[in-house]
């Protein structure tokens, strides 16, 4: 008889507390808490992300254990993310998962983030089996972090092709949403007013990139330079046109990203393609590659939108592998700010 494997893990590296319960590869519970006191700041405030981690992470827990119908005597293991993140944030989940796996003598798997966010793709849930991407694939991996084309061999192989050398895009999103007065984060509200504006009212400068590389603060200044200038002889200027500065701006993003993309599918020779992490919610991102895809013949894959920002279904994909594979952390584990594929 196959041996019950189930799989608790823990996502705190951002603003989200997360906790996820995976059942023989079977997703039963993902709840996050995600935290709104960062809005009036614009931008995420490291101390009272941790804080706040500290106050979810029991009750998220707690939810997501019930939500699944288990007891906690039944974990195999704990996946936590271990890193990249705010070093503050990952340190609440990674002592809560050590601390819990001591007592309930279970091991831990040490998560990379972006692998997480990779690996989302193969989340299955419910009774209908989603299909899932084939080894291999490459996937374009666009958080408020990252920037990232990795090519995808297995589930737990990851090659990074190119990234950006300076800025994420998520963060080229927010930072433009912050100049033209609209709350953290401020990627979900220019996709929003995008979907009404005009893509072609206006102009943004590109900045040519060696390989698969990206850059995002030269686009990030040239953006902030464009509001000021406008708004020196109209100080109306965003409010009047609010919906087609987001559906350039947007699109010119989308274009970046997606030029590189085309290049490395060409180069290795791969039709599989994915995008993950939370810029991939964004909706003209989604349709442009669509209609790429369909161009270029290429099998795209999209996540359902609930697993493209943060969550723990996300980790526990990549621990439940881990676990499969007996790679567990020491219990002196420690986060990591900063931590490579
Ligand atoms: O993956 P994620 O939840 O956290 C990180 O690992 O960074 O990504 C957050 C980023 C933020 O920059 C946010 O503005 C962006 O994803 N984002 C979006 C959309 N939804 C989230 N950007 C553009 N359009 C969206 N619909
Ligand atoms: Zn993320």
């Amino acid at each position: 008889m196959q041996k019950e494997v189930i799989i608790l893990s823990i996502e705190s590296s951002c603003d989200d507390t997360s906790a996820a319960v995976l059942h023989n590869g079977k997703m039963l519970a993902n709840i996050t808490a995600s935290q709104s006191i960062h809005e009036q700041y614009g931008g995420v405030v490291p101390e009272l992300a941790s804080r706040n981690h500290q106050q979810n992470i029991v009750p998220v827990v707690d939810a997501a254990i019930k939500k699944a119908g288990i007891s906690l005597q039944q974990l195999s293991g704990i996946g936590f993310t271990r890193g990249p993140g705010l070093i503050g944030s990952l340190l609440v989940g990674v002592s809560f998962t050590k601390s819990l796996a001591l007592a309930l003598d279970i091991p831990l798997m040490e998560v990379n983030h972006m692998q997480g966010h990779i690996l989302a793709h193969f989340i299955q849930e419910g009774k209908d089996l989603k299909k899932v991407p084939a080894f291999p694939f490459l996937c374009l991996t666009v958080s408020g972090g990252h920037t990232q084309i990795v090519r995808v061999t297995d589930f737990l192989e990851f090659e990074i092709l190119g990234e950006t050398t300076d800025d994420a895009v998520g963060e080229a999103f927010d930072k433009a949403a912050k100049v033209m007065g609209l709350p953290y984060p401020g990627g979900p509200l220019i996709d929003k007013y995008a979907q009404s504006g005009n893509a072609s009212a206006y102009k943004f400068p590109k900045t040519r990139m060696e390989g698969y590389q990206y850059s995002f603060s030269g686009i990030k200044t040239a953006f902030l330079n464009f509001i000021q200038n406008n708004l020196q002889k109209d100080a109306d200027f965003v409010n009047n046109n609010l919906h087609d500065i987001c559906a350039s701006y947007q699109q010119h993003l989308i274009t970046v990203l997606l030029e590189k993309l085309v290049e490395a599918s060409k180069d290795t020779n791969i039709n599989e393609i994915a995008i993950a992490g939370g810029v991939s919610a964004n909706s003209g991102l989604r349709k442009t590659l669509e209609e790429l895809g369909l161009q270029k013949g290429w099998n795209i894959f999209i996540p359902a939108f609930e697993y493209c920002t943060d969550n723990a279904a996300m980790i526990a994909q990549v621990a439940y592998y881990k676990y499969l594979k007996g790679e567990f952390s020491d219990l002196r584990v420690v986060p990591a700010a900063r931590y490579a594929f």
